[in-house]
């Protein structure tokens, strides 16, 4: 059965192969909802799109094992890429899952979207870096 690591949290979990990254968090306990660099944690927990794809704030990083995860499809590449407002999370801060993205293109996955077929570690939360010297490049 795969494993999957949350790095930050220090917690980990066995799950079935094909598994969905942001269940499996939820039943261990992990928030994937870190909002930006943190603000907006709580709360965001309660103001997402509940795994559709939408509001791009289960975003994680995949550190370890990228090729154990389904591949990225199409509702997953229009969230990172197209920063327009979506009317399930209006309240949602829209352009960060693209800003986010910048830089992280190889490791940056939405929870809900990605699912686990290995061994994979998790890092939650990824900071968003505004003025990072890959951001307005
Ligand atoms: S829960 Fe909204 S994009 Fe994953």
């Amino acid at each position: 059965m795969p494993v999957i690591k949350f790095v930050k949290e220090k917690i980990e979990v066995e799950v079935p192969r094909g598994a969905n990254l942001r269940e499996e968090a939820i039943k261990a306990g992990v928030n994937v909802y870190d909002g930006l660099n943190g603000f907006g944690k709580n709360i965001n927990k309660y103001l997402n799109c509940h795994g559709l794809g939408q509001c791009g704030m289960c975003r994680v990083l995949i550190t370890k094992g990228m090729e154990n995860t389904s591949p990225m499809g199409t509702a997953e590449r229009w969230r990172f890429r197209v920063p327009v407002p979506t009317p399930l999370t209006p309240l949602a801060l829209d352009p960060l899952p693209c800003l986010a993205f910048v830089g992280h293109e190889d490791t940056m996955r939405l929870a809900c979207k990605t699912i686990v077929n290995g061994d994979i570690e998790v890092e939650t939360g990824p900071p968003l870096d505004l003025f990072g010297e890959n951001f307005f490049s």
